[in-house]
């Protein structure tokens, strides 16, 4: 049984019975070819098995590091950028509330993130800020060689070893890298750093379930026993239930490609739920990075409704007609707060005394959803009862394999990222980089003056 439901009725409209059948098909043909491992960049399929073959001793060793981390750090810094942090990130930002009573808040370890940009002002404040604090580093980077977590690393671990001395770091370090390649496994050797090993047929993006994911997720405080015990749970049914049975993956990879044949090139992923910010992140670069190729894919943008129907509402509404939306529905939320009575109804609100809020908000999600059906947009519903780590481990593990199988529906290799080196080499020309000096010369000679 899985926690995770799918609706198709804000579809249907769109979709007819027979063409969703026709994209079932090959989303089962799709599902067969990653099952059997044998389409596009198959050797890195290896996210696949990850939940089911994940022994309890290598669960022990990360909550161990994380325990660590716990006993001396206020602060652990994640490094890293693209799927080496957004996984952890969009677990722990949607399982930390943002405020919290000061009896029930737990002593837990607050993760500040680096590494995923080279704004200036950004690193200069928080390493000021880590001056006089107790901090330990994650640096996540599987090539081991990208540069911006490259940077903030330099930058951290000069400060520690300023603050604690070089002997004295070797356990406020955690390096979660390739098994022997790359700069950082080098660094973290002559250091004496320990190390999380990503696997080789595991891609950035698909790394949540490894230590990638599971150690900042652990040292922030949640059950990375029970993330992983739900994307068992979802590989399971993934694995053994045919598209036609029902598979909850096609039937999302047929929903969506089946709207991408009829013009909807954009698919808004919808929360209504601030906390899930960072989920709708790490949903963009999975499928943006795994689809956008040889001029195809969907385009992933994202909104937080109720906030954003009062700024892009309007255009989902009414502008280009290019839009589907997936709706993430929570049906009970953790706490909930009661309207009540007020004597003079000054602000006109009476109507809703003795209503939850949460009443109020699945008002405003119905209703949204039947305005923008109306106005052409279908919108997938995903439903989940409630969000903790069981189901994010199997909301994150369905979303990697109905990628997986939308990939091969569209016809691209969904593992590679080949587009990305483009924006690197030109960096590393105008910066100087040996080996780059004829690139810089050739890309300059096409740009006139600002
Ligand atoms: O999904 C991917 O492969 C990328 O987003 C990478 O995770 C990102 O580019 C960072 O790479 P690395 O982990 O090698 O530093």
């Amino acid at each position: 049984m899985s926690n995770l439901k799918i609706s198709d009725r804000f579809v249907k409209p769109f979709l007819p019975q027979n063409h969703l059948e026709t994209e079932l098909e090959r989303a089962e043909t799709a599902r067969q070819t990653v099952l059997n491992r044998t389409g596009l960049g198959k050797e890195f399929l290896g996210w696949v098995t990850l939940p089911s073959q994940m022994n309890s001793e290598d669960l022990q060793t990360i909550r161990k590091a994380a325990e660590t981390i716990q006993s001396h750090s206020q602060y652990l810094v994640v490094v890293g950028i693209g799927g080496s942090y957004l996984g952890a990130r969009a677990v722990i930002e949607a399982l930390t509330p943002e405020f919290s009573h000061p009896e029930t808040q737990k002593k837990t370890v607050k993760i500040l993130y680096a590494g995923h940009h080279l704004d200036a002002d950004y690193h200069f404040r928080l390493l000021a800020f880590l001056e006089n604090k107790e901090f330990s580093v994650n640096v996540i980077s599987k090539s081991g060689t990208t540069t911006e977590p490259a940077i903030a690393f330099r930058l951290l671990l000069s400060l520690l070893e300023r603050k604690y001395g070089k002997e004295n770091i070797k356990n406020r370090v955690f390096a979660t890298t390739d098994k022997s390649k790359g700069a950082l496994k080098h660094l973290a050797d002559e250091y004496g750093f320990p190390t999380f090993v990503i696997p080789d047929d595991v891609g950035g993006r698909y790394s949540v379930f490894t230590p990638v994911g599971l150690l900042p997720i652990a040292a922030a405080g949640f059950s990375i026993n029970k993330l992983i015990d739900g994307a068992k749970q979802m590989e399971s049914n993934l694995k053994s239930t045919s598209s036609k049975e029902g598979n909850l993956a096609s039937l999302y990879a047929a929903m969506r490609n089946g709207l991408y044949g009829l013009g909807k090139t954009t698919e808004i992923f919808v929360s209504y739920q601030p906390t899930l910010n960072y989920l709708a992140e790490w949903w963009k670069q999975l499928f943006g990075e795994s689809e956008g190729k040889n001029a195809k894919g969907i385009f992933p943008a994202s909104v937080q409704f109720t906030t954003d129907l009062h700024s892009m509402g309007q255009y989902i509404q009414d502008g280009e007609r290019k839009i589907m939306e997936t709706v993430i529905k929570i049906e009970t939320p953790k706490q909930d707060v009661y309207l009540t009575e007020k004597t003079d109804d000054n602000d006109g609100l009476n109507y809703l005394a003795g209503k939850k809020l949460s009443e109020v908000n699945q008002s405003a999600i119905l209703g949204t959803l039947i305005a923008h059906k109306d106005g052409g947009v279908p919108c997938i519903e995903i439903i989940l009862p409630t969000i903790n780590e069981e189901v994010l481990g199997e909301l994150m593990y369905f979303y990697e394999f109905a990628c997986a199988i939308s990939g091969y529906m569209l016809g691209v290799n969904p593992f590679d990222q080949p587009g990305v080196e483009d924006y690197k080499n030109n960096m590393f020309a105008l910066l100087g980089k040996k080996g780059y000096e004829k690139r810089k010369e050739e890309i300059l000679s096409h740009i006139g003056p600002t």
